[in-house]
């Protein structure tokens, strides 16, 4: 069963999935239909200012680099707006041809609602994680039709990532994979296939790096700025791996390393820092709650003094 994408649900419109709502609606390939699901309404209205700001910053960045004029930037934003619209009522997703879940990590939660999905969307519906831990396959089972569930995987800041893992169980119906790679390539990202693996493949290589940086820092090997510069300058990183972990959400990074440590013991790049536990336990979770292995206001970082 093969049905054209024409209709993009997001379920939840926080750091992840307020800028998958933003891809799918700039989308240079097709013009979506775009449903962005929250819990609240307040929820809704705090998605919504981000999404709107976000779509400005980048239209505005045109204009500047002379792309774009102001008034091309200022039809485009509306025209890109108006492919959006937000509701609290999971029922406003029963036509959606492709359902994108970004909520929290929790499979108390995700699962029932894997369940409910499978229910009130219709039968040709696809089911897409954007789970950065958790097995792809759990999620097929509850949803009565794991043959049309994949992950698709996006990176932070969505809005300027430009990979985009997409993840098969061995239930997934091969011609629903290729149909999400299609959808990938048509929000202008780059589709790479996975397996249903711990960590896919950018954060089985990437979350062990940054637990090697904290146990430096655990250690006392050398300063976190000192660890920071030394990935920019010397391995060409855009940000040092305790930047990058403050970037993620140290609690974030807690958690796919616990989960990682509880199922694999036996995994030796699997490990949980003391210093990242410490922190996550003193409430300091990186850039989202303006302390990490840095200070942060907004995108700018300077040292803990
Ligand atoms: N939203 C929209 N656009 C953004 C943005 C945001 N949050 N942050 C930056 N941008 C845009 C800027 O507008 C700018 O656009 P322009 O080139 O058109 O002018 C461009 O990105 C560069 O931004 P800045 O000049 O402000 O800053 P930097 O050059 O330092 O780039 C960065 C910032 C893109 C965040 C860069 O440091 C970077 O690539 N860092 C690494 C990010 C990374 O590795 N992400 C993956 C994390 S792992 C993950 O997400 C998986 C999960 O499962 C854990």
């Amino acid at each position: 069963m093969t049905t054209s994408i024409n209709k993009v649900g997001v379920i939840g419109l926080g750091l992840m999935g307020h800028g998958i709502v933003q891809a799918a609606s700039m989308a240079p390939g097709k013009r979506y239909e775009v449903v962005g699901l929250e819990a609240t309404e307040d929820a809704i209205g705090a998605g919504k200012g981000r999404i709107e700001a976000s779509i400005k910053r980048q239209l505005s960045r045109s204009v500047a680099r002379g792309k774009l004029t102001e008034a091309d930037a200022e039809s485009q934003g509306a025209d890109y707006l108006s492919r959006i619209s937000y509701t609290t009522d999971r029922a406003g997703l029963a036509d959606c041809d492709l359902v994108i879940e970004a909520i929290t990590e929790n499979p108390a939660i995700k699962l029932p609602l894997y369940t409910e999905l499978g229910l009130l969307t219709k039968p040709s519906c696809i089911l897409a994680s954007n789970t950065s831990s958790l097995k792809i396959a759990d999620m097929a089972g509850a949803s009565g039709r794991p043959d049309r569930v994949v992950g698709l995987h996006f990176f932070n800041p969505v809005q300027v990532m430009k990979l985009v893992e997409v993840v098969r169980t061995d239930a997934t119906d091969p011609a629903v994979f290729e149909q999400c790679r299609a959808f990938v390539n048509s929000i202008g990202k780059h589709p790479v296939s996975c397996k249903d693996t711990p960590g896919f493949i950018v954060n089985r290589l990437l979350v062990p790096a940054l637990a090697q940086a904290m146990l430096m820092v655990d250690r006392g090997d050398a300063s976190v700025e000192d660890i920071d510069k030394s990935m920019e300058l010397g391995a060409g990183h855009p940000m040092g791996p305790l930047a990058l972990a403050d970037y993620v959400g140290l609690d974030t990074c807690l958690f796919i390393l616990q989960g990682w440590v509880d199922n694999f013991p036996s995994e030796p790049a699997f490990v949980v820092p003391d210093c990242l536990r410490a922190m996550v336990d003193a409430g300091k979770l990186g850039r989202k709650s303006g302390e990490g292995f840095y200070k942060w206001e907004g995108d700018k970082r300077g040292p803990v003094s």
